[in-house]
Parts: structure tokens; C-alpha cells; sequence
């Protein structure tokens, strides 16, 4: 009951003495309900440290290598792109999702996956409804682990969009980066897309095409690599492009288009009729237990730091 009440107190002098910082530490990690407005990510800006926002993750294959890109939109799911994971649906055990913004209270910031939900209407090596929503066991821990919210706009040529990834697809023009990138792509209409693809490629009406960065270096197309507006999701990296020839379109699966799919599989997954992986014999993975602190917590010390804390918040977080 005082470990309670601790927490609270706790609780409310981070909340207090957040805004004074420029960026934005949680006192806790994710637990399954925890509702997305609480941790929705508020722009690179509002993040603390050198990451792209909690949201941006790494989809691990069970060999440990990177699979997928992903975006993180609730406790326990994950968007991707359908085409880049479809290959890995049945080897899912030892498969991971791993965030790319750490600080130095987490100890961990892996979840194992569950299952994956592709659209009925998907058929692989296809454009149409590119997408699905990875379901994970636990959510992801970490301090700095956020939501991103699903586009509200719509997206049209011109507009400008962030886009991340390591660079895993362009081998050929230099090697990947253990760190996310960024990179700025603008959105080209449907019938621009269609003339530089010519007859090769159908596109379909969940995609957005965009124009690459002229040069390769700054061409980011790993799949299910997310694209960004603002503060929201609006893509994810699909097929049928590369970063060899930047002056083929890069093709993104639309996420406005396809939001129907991921909510109504959000709330399949709450009201229990799309169901859990069969339980299989676990192996407990060797976890790092973090030696308990004391559970009482020196609130006069807690004080203390928080008034003397106005320029690193993540620096100065509290682990506990
Ligand atoms: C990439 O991220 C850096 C650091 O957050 C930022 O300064 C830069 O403007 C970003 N580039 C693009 C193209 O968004
Ligand atoms: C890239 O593709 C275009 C269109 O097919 C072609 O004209 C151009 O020569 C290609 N560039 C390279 C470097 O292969
Ligand atoms: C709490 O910390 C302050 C400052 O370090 C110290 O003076 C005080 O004795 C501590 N109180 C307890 C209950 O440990």
C-alpha cells in the first residue's frame, strides 16, 4: 500500500515537472491497457534523446535479423507491410518487434510476436491492401516507447512525407545503417506513377506513389518502413520499386485506405473472436531482472532532483 501511494506521488511530480524539459519521459513502462491518447507520439521535437519518436520499430525474423520495418499503433500491435512479412508468418517462433528509442531505465525493449493479421483481400506480391497488424505478447517496455496515431489527412501530390529505415533494401548502393535514417520523399499523382512504370506494375487504389531522392544514398525503401506526415502514419513502404534506380516512383501502401482493416482487427482482437497463437511449450527467454530498488522512495530526494533538472529530462529520469 505505501509502494501505491509512492507511485503516485511519484507519478505526479514527473507529470509536474515534465514541461520544463524539452522532451518527454514516461514514468512507466506500457501495460496492455494502456489507452493510446496517453502515449501518442507528439513529434520529433517532443522526444528526448537522438530517436526518431518510440513508435519507430525493428520487426526481428527468430534468427535475430531484421525482418520488417514497423510502426507501433497499440499495446499489442504493430503496423507493417503484408508483402514484407508474409514470408516469415510461419516461422514466427523467436520473432521479435524491437523499439529504437532506449534510455537508461529500460532494460529491455523486445516483444515476442504472437500472430500476424493479413486483409482477406490481400494476395502477396501484390499492391492491394499491403498491410498488416502484427500481434504482440506484451507490449513493448520502455520509457521512451510511444503510439503514432493512423493519418487523418488526405494525401495528395505535392505533399512532402518523412520516411525511415536502416537501408537493408539498397545493399547495392551502400550498406545499412544499425541506426534508423530519415529522409524527405514527395507524393506523385497515380497518373505520373503509371507513366514511369509503364505497363510493368498495376497499381492499386491503396497505394501512394512518391518521387525518391535523387540521390540513391538518401533513398530509404526497406518494407513496412513507415512514412510519415506530421505526427501521423500514412504509409508504409510496399513492393515494386528500388533504390538502384531513384528515378522509379517508391510505392507506399496508403494508410487512410486501409485504416478500416486495422481498426476493425483492433477491435476484433478486444472483443476475443480473432484469437491468440496456440500455446506451444515455452522457453522461458533468459530475462534480465533488475535488482529490486527499495520500495520506498525518498520523496525529499525525489524533490530534490526535480527542482534541480531543467535541461536533459532523460538525463535526469528517475528509474525505479
Ligand atoms: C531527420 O531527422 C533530423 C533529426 O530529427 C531532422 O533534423 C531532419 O529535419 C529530418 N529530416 C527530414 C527529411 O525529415
Ligand atoms: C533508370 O530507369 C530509367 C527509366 O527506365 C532509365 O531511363 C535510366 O537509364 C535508369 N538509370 C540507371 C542509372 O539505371
Ligand atoms: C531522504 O533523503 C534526504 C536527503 O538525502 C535525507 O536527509 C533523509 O534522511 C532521507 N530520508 C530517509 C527516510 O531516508
Amino acid at each position: 500500500m505505501g509502494l501505491a501511494k509512492n507511485w503516485l506521488l511519484l507519478s505526479l511530480l514527473l507529470v509536474i515537472w515534465m514541461p520544463l524539459g524539452r522532451g518527454k519521459v514516461y514514468p512507466r513502462d506500457i501495460y496492455r491497457r494502456t489507452p493510446k491518447f496517453r502515449r501518442a507520439w507528439m513529434g520529433v521535437e517532443s522526444n528526448t534523446g537522438p530517436n526518431f519518436g518510440g513508435w519507430l520499430l525493428r520487426i526481428l525474423n527468430s534468427d535475430g535479423n531484421f525482418a520488417c520495418g514497423g510502426a507501433y499503433y497499440a499495446p499489442l500491435l504493430v503496423i507493417t507491410s503484408a508483402n514484407c512479412i508474409y514470408p516469415y508468418r510461419n516461422s514466427l517462433e523467436g520473432a521479435t518487434v524491437e523499439g529504437t528509442a532506449f534510455s537508461k531505465c529500460d532494460d529491455e525493449n523486445v516483444a515476442e510476436i504472437d500472430t500476424i493479421q493479413f486483409p482477406e483481400r490481400f494476395i502477396y506480391r501484390k499492391l492491394y491492401m499491403d498491410v498488416a497488424v502484427v500481434r504482440l505478447k506484451e507490449p513493448i517496455k520502455g520509457r521512451l516507447t510511444e503510439f503514432i496515431r493512423l493519418c487523418t489527412v488526405k494525401v495528395q501530390p505535392r505533399m512532402r512525407m518523412v520516411v525511415f529505415g536502416w537501408g537493408y533494401d539498397s545493399l547495392e548502393v551502400q550498406k545499412p545503417s544499425s541506426d534508423p535514417r530519415n529522409s524527405s520523399v514527395s507524393v506523385i499523382s497515380l497518373k505520373e506513377c503509371r507513366k514511369s512504370f509503364g505497363k510493368s506494375l498495376r497499381l492499386s487504389s491503396t497505394s501512394v506513389c512518391v518521387r525518391q531522392p535523387k540521390n540513391p544514398r538518401q533513398c530509404l525503401y526497406d518494407g513496412g518502413g513507415p512514412m510519415i506526415y506530421k505526427r501521423e502514419l500514412c504509409g508504409v513502404v510496399s513492393i515494386g520499386s528500388q533504390c538502384q534506380n531513384t528515378s522509379y516512383p517508391g510505392m507506399f501502401t496508403n494508410i487512410k485506405r486501409v485504416a478500416r482493416f486495422i481498426r476493425e482487427t483492433e477491435e476484433g482482437i478486444k472483443a476475443g473472436y480473432i484469437f491468440r497463437a496456440p500455446k506451444v511449450r515455452q522457453k522461458t527467454p533468459a530475462k534480465v531482472i533488475r535488482s529490486p530498488a527499495t520500495s520506498e522512495i525518498n520523496t525529499t530526494e525525489l524533490k530534490y532532483e526535480a527542482k534541480t533538472t531543467t535541461i536533459d529530462p532523460l538525463e535526469a529520469m528517475v528509474c525505479n
